[in-house]
């Protein structure tokens, strides 16, 4: 794999990206070490960081009228997704071509997975297809680990199972650092809906206590097992709040989160009824009213109106939503840039 060096000196390979070069950063740059994204549990503050100000440079790259640059020029990145998807495929799609990569999209269905294709298999043919990066999906929890196991490149995880969607917490992070002036030291961040199935509740547990925000995470009781015993842990020793009291946690909130009713993973009957949550948790206006008056209203979608979030809150002013998905594409960039660096960095 070739990592090309563009003409924009905060896009060099290697390089922690600064803001503008008038400006260096005031701590020493931080060199990124990570092969592989699996999850954002493994990232230090200062990489996180150094996420947020690459996700920056790439933003800038994004706003001019060719939004390209050949720092990826002769790296083949491969999208393999097990599981449906329209945000994260097409972003990392965009993002992996605006770096001049070479994209080849496999879609599980139409592939030889169907003719019972393991994925060690699968991965092991992608790379002798000669993949350098894997950017994949996978219905089941830890999938990515084992594929990162048997792949000679990096391996981005676009979300496993219940477990971590590390990419959606990067851009969520973003997303709120812009609004909040870049930082959200004592913001009130509350997540409310099913957390029991989410992996994107579980990667941002660690990024939003990492930047400092008082994170509450809400919904019914039987969406929220084992949430408690993990909030008594810490997150890398840092706290948070479960409960099952809206009003509670609506209270003052900064940012209000919620997050989709799985349908497809409600066969174990953990909810009376889609109405029942809708008239209990859907986050509507007028509960919103307990919020601060400026709060922040998100959802990583999909998501089903009128359920977990009601249609005119989607698009209320305060509502970020599209700027989320905007940024997955600056924050994927990021991401598939800083990995190929260390990938050319290794002996
Ligand atoms: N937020 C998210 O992962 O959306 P997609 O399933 O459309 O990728």
């Amino acid at each position: 794999m070739a990592v090309t060096t563009p003409d924009d000196p905060a896009l060099a390979p290697g390089s922690a990206p600064v803001p503008s070069v008038e400006e260096p950063p005031a701590t020493q740059p931080v060199a990124w070490r990570h092969r592989h994204l699996l999850d954002v549990d493994v990232l230090t503050t200062a990489e996180i960081d150094l996420v947020m100000r690459t996700t920056d440079a790439m933003a800038e790259v994004l706003a001019r009228p060719i939004p390209k640059v050949p720092a990826l020029r002769g790296t083949a990145v491969t999208i393999l997704f097990y599981e449906a998807s329209t945000r994260t495929r097409v972003s990392f799609e965009v993002a992996a071509k605006n770096l001049s990569a070479d994209v080849v999209n496999i879609t599980a269905s139409a592939s030889s997975v169907t003719k019972g294709e393991s994925l060690v298999d699968t991965v092991r043919t992608i790379e002798a297809l000669g993949a350098d990066v894997l950017v994949m999906r996978h219905e089941r929890s830890g999938s990515p680990y084992l594929a990162a196991s048997v792949f000679g490149g990096s391996v981005l995880n676009g979300g496993d199972g219940w477990h971590a969607h590390p990419t959606q917490a990067l851009l969520d992070l973003y997303t709120l650092r812009s609004r909040f002036g870049g930082s959200l030291a004592g913001r009130k961040v509350v997540i409310v809906g099913d957390i029991l199935h989410s992996r994107v509740a579980r990667s941002n547990i660690w990024t939003l206590t990492a930047a400092g925000a008082e994170l509450w995470l809400c919904g019914p009781s039987t969406l929220l097992r084992g949430f408690e015993a993990w909030a008594a842990r810490g997150a890398g020793g840092r706290s948070f709040t479960v409960t099952s009291d809206l009003g509670a946690a609506l209270d003052g909130a900064d940012v209000v989160m919620a997050l989709r009713i799985q349908k497809e993973r409600m066969a174990g009957g953990l909810l009376p009824s889609l109405r029942e949550y809708a008239a209990r948790y859907g986050i509507t206006r007028e509960r919103l009213a307990a919020a601060s008056p400026d709060v922040v209203i998100m959802h990583p979608g999909p998501m089903n109106e009128g359920v977990e979030i009601a249609a005119d809150v989607a698009i209320d002013p305060r509502s970020v939503i599209t700027d989320q998905v905007t940024n997955g594409v600056a924050v994927r960039m990021a991401l598939l840039y800083l990995l190929a660096g260390a990938r050319e960095r290794r002996p």
